[in-house]
């Protein structure tokens, strides 16, 4: 039987990680799959409950498992908190990152067709969609890097790559290239920063193992730049930590909302089934929507998709999941976030898209059959 702990965090985690885990069920017994579910506290909710937001009990169970499906933490109550380290961002997402050694983070950022007038690009940009992968190191670089601190007028943080972190992350970028459109762009700073040119050199030495994927190079700015100039150019970006944190959302917003992105952190420790990872929707705990029905539950569900594929080996669970959200937002269900002034738009909230997906997962033709 497969472990999942559930860790819904703060905000609107609870309501989003309630459809995420109805979606699960719905895919599991649809599929012939045994989940075993473990609750467990984190970020803002474990704080309140213990002092610490990561609990040893939560990272014992995260260190035991299979996959952690998570929802999010953080809130204006949290912020806070005198001790930065005690905030749920670097109290405990950051140390779930970094002791489960999470270092790979893809985020698959997909226009669906049917949502290409929420995007705000001009339609003739975006038609048909685009599909685009960020591979995020996640890890290393600013957020992790030796010394940090903050005395009186000065501030300093530190940026640093070896080149095994450069060269386990660009693999996956790799390796995912190879399964879709075989194009990979690494993306750097190597006109300023001496980690881009380490980066650089390290992925540039690595193209000869991968002689199907064309890989080209981009300093960040310019990609930021072409992702709302030509983002159906883009196929797997494969980036360092706070380029890939910023690329990231940018590509989000542009498939319509970042209430539509999952995401998967995949480590080097193995399960039965696959790769132990962490799942989340990109997006964090909006307290300021928490409890108003108004949550898109899509990037939690989703995520339990990726879940499904990456840790669990169910690629026909995972494509029964993806293919429900697609059909359901063809049928013109929407929650706010992304819901459009049409005739045609059936406006619904986060627990009623949770049963739609859920119905659809049911119902839907086994993509095996
Ligand atoms: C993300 C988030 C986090 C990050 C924050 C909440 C620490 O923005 O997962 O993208 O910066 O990694
Ligand atoms: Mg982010």
């Amino acid at each position: 039987m497969a472990k999942i702990v559930v860790m819904a965090g703060d905000g609107i985690g609870p309501e989003i990680m309630a459809e995420g885990v109805k979606v699960l069920h719905a895919a599991a017994h649809k599929y012939g799959l045994s989940l075993d579910f473990t609750e467990a506290l984190v970020g803002g909710a474990a704080y309140d409950a213990t002092g610490h937001p990561l609990p040893p009990e939560t990272l014992a169970l995260a260190e035991s498992t299979d996959a952690i499906y998570l929802g999010a933490v953080g809130g204006p109550k949290y912020d806070a908190i005198p001790d930065p380290n005690l905030r749920p961002e670097r109290g405990a997402l950051l140390p779930l990152r970094q002791k489960l050694e999470l270092y790979a983070n893809l985020r698959p950022c997909v226009l669906y067709p049917s949502l290409a007038s929420a995007c705000p690009l001009r339609s003739d940009l975006v038609e048909g969609g685009f599909d685009i992968l960020v591979v995020r190191e996640l890890t290393g670089g600013l957020y992790f890097g030796l010394p940090k601190a903050w005395e009186g007028d000065r501030a300093v943080d530190t940026c640093v790559y070896t080149k095994s972190e450069i060269t386990r992350i660009a693999r996956v970028g790799f390796e995912a290239a190879e399964k879709r459109g075989r194009r990979l762009l690494s993306v750097d700073k190597a006109n300023v920063l001496e980690t881009s040119r380490l980066w650089r050199e390290t992925v540039t030495a690595l193209a000869s193992d991968y002689p199907n994927v064309e890989l080209s190079h981009q300093l960040v700015d310019a990609t930021a730049m072409d992702l709302v100039r030509r983002p159906q150019s883009f196929d797997t970006i494969v980036t360092e930590n706070l380029f890939g944190d910023i690329l990231s959302d940018e590509a989000a917003q542009l498939t319509g909302s970042l209430g539509m992105l999952p995401s998967a952190s995949l480590g080097a420790k193995k399960t039965e089934y696959g790769t132990s990872g962490l799942y989340e929707p990109s997006h964090g705990s909006a307290p300021d929507i928490a409890g108003t029905g108004k949550a898109n539950p899509l990037a939690t569900i989703l995520s339990g998709a990726l879940l499904l594929r990456y840790s669990l080996g169910a690629e026909a669970a995972a494509a029964g999941i993806e293919a429900a959200v697609a059909r359901i937002l063809e049928s013109g269900y929407r929650t706010s976030d992304i819901l459009e002034d049409a005739p045609n738009f059936v406006h619904v909230n986060c627990r009623q898209m949770g049963d739609l997906i859920a119905g659809a997962v049911m119902n839907g033709a086994d993509p095996r059959d």
